[in-house]
């Protein structure tokens, strides 16, 4: 895969996220889970790290790394697991995990007891930026994974990620502005915040909270070089916020397409290719 832009990577999975069975069941499938604040999201590659299929959910399970709902987890990830089976028409065998930098050893073994409680072997785990950067493939430069629940920053040296560090401002706290500047409830600034109509005139608003992210890129990357700083997470997908970044930090910031699934999708790369199992009758 060596020749695909990450465009094309990002399209490939894109068009994995629909329930039509795959013609050909896989043999090999590489597994990713991602435990995120926001959203839970399971990725199947096949052995060349062709996305195969994907599925995602939101759901309040997991706080900023830590699972706070286990069963709830489990459960979400048991769903995941059986949409994207019924397209690969075989059973996923294992998955890896992630954590995001600096969270407790406790925290990291229970996302692995949430995949082999959700039915597959934990192939293991590895750091959220790290993945993110086995999709970017930089050798130089800075990730910055805007969620739900935090802004992380990871800084990559020879394709190593040598600094991170994570603050509480995300994806949620752009929509408790928008609740309170527009005074409706929060779900429903949170579908508006995601309605490509709607963003233009939320720009504003949040706009402040953009900067205040960009400070935060600024003063974690501050001393180490930084050719460029590549926007992921879902709120990374709200139009405008790699110019605000650029502006406020006077760095060069890019946005990859479909930046929510930059990291679920590095966490499938990084795993080994397993064989399938057959899927039981009850799914
Ligand atoms: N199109 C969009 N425009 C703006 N924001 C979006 C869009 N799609 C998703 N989001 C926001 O992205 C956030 C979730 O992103 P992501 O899945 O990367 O976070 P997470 O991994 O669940 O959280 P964390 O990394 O903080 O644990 C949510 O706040 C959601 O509102
Ligand atoms: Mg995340």
């Amino acid at each position: 895969m060596g020749g695909a832009t990450l465009h094309d990577t990002m399209s490939a999975l894109d068009a994995a996220m629909v329930s039509t069975p795959l013609d050909v069941p896989p043999v090999l499938v590489k597994g990713g889970v991602d435990l995120g604040t926001a959203y839970v999201v399971l990725v199947a590659l096949d052995a060349d790290d062709r996305p195969l299929a994907a599925a995602h959910e939101t759901a309040g399970v997991v706080r900023d790394g830590v699972v706070t709902d286990y069963v709830g987890a489990v459960d979400v990830v048991r769903r995941l697991k059986q949409q994207v089976e019924e397209r690969l028409g075989v059973a996923v065998a294992g998955a890896h995990g992630a954590f995001p930098p600096g969270v407790a050893s406790g925290s990291v073994r229970a996302v692995r007891h949430v995949i082999e409680s959700a039915g597959m072997e934990c192939t293991g785990l590895v750091d959220e930026p790290s993945a993110a950067n086995a999709v970017l493939r930089l050798a130089d430069g800075v990730v910055v994974d805007i969620g739900g629940g935090t802004t992380g920053v990871a800084v990559v040296q020879d394709g190593v990620v040598v600094h991170t560090a994570d603050e509480p401002t995300g994806g949620t706290h752009l929509t408790l502005v928008i609740a309170g500047a527009l005074g409706v409830p929060v779900e429903e600034a949170e579908r508006l915040k995601k309605d490509p109509a709607e963003q233009p005139r939320l720009f504003p608003l949040i706009r402040p909270v953009m900067e205040k992210v960009a400070s935060i890129v600024s003063a974690h990357t501050r001393g180490w070089p930084t050719p460029k700083v590549h926007l992921v997470g879902g709120s990374a997908a709200f139009p405008g916020f790699a110019e605000v970044v650029s502006e406020t930090t006077g760095l060069d910031a890019v946005v990859p397409v479909a930046p929510l699934f930059v990291t679920p999708l590095g966490i499938a790369r990084s795993a080994p290719a397993l064989e399938v199992g057959h899927r039981s009758a009850h799914g």
